[in-house]
């Protein structure tokens, strides 16, 4: 558990789970601090992209972790589909993945003076980032064909041109390679409770989950 006064809640799940915007929800109502840890990622694959290198190159996406610059990129550019797919290979990628340790723990544990604490989202934050220091851990899921279907609805959204067929295969192949590498898979931690919002809206699934927190007695 975190030795501070400070809470840390780890939230972690799958593409198109919802927990983008639990997270973002919740910390605007628990007044916390929020990293959003795919931005990391999808700013490295985006950097190695557009120097006309290979995400999948250990050197050329070390070489991008350790310049990372997230104001390089606008929130369109982070949220494409171009990016997700870059960010998951050079996620794959251990030393890619021990760069960015340092920098999410300080996040977690020193979210400032001006908040109650830290909520961070992603694949490892309660398996491998804040194993040991989150207070609440949420695992969010999603069945896969709710998870197309929200993901075409983002893309329609945000007017992005698209197959269906090609969505649904990098779901799958990102899904894969995000729970089947070696290093940080994508799996919910031992301690970590279950949030399953197959059948359920961003509304329901933020009251469901502000609730958890508030039993936990956490906040
Ligand atoms: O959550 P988001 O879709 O933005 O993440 C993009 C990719 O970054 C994921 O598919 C995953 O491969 C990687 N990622 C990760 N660990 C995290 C956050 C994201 O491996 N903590």
């Amino acid at each position: 558990m975190n030795a501070s006064s400070k809470v840390i809640i780890a939230i972690d799940g799958p593409a198109a789970s919802g927990k983008g915007t639990l997270a973002r929800r919740l910390a605007a109502h628990l007044g916390l601090r929020y990293l959003d840890t795919g931005s990391l990622y999808r700013a490295i694959g985006l950097t190695v992209l557009k120097a006309g290198q290979d995400p999948t190159n250990e050197a050329q996406a070390l070489a991008a972790a350790k310049i990372l610059n997230l104001d390089a990129f606008s929130a369109e550019e982070l949220r494409s589909e171009v990016a997700g797919v870059a960010a998951s290979h050079v996620a794959f990628l251990k030393p890619v993945r021990a760069e960015l340790l340092d920098f999410q723990r300080k996040f977690a544990e020193e979210p400032g003076p001006d908040v109650k604490g830290a909520i961070l989202d992603g694949r490892d934050i309660g398996t491998v980032v804040c194993k040991d220091t989150a207070d609440v851990k949420i695992f969010v899921e999603a069945s896969l064909e709710t998870r197309i279907q929200r993901r075409i609805k983002e893309l329609q959204d945000r007017g992005e041109s698209f197959k269906e067929r090609h969505v649904q295969a990098d779901m799958e192949a990102r899904d894969k390679r995000d729970r089947d590498r070696s290093v940080a898979p994508l799996k919910p931690a031992d301690d970590a409770w279950l949030l399953d919002t197959s059948t359920l809206n961003a509304d329901e699934a933020f009251a469901v989950a502000l609730a958890h927190i508030q039993e936990t007695g956490t906040l």
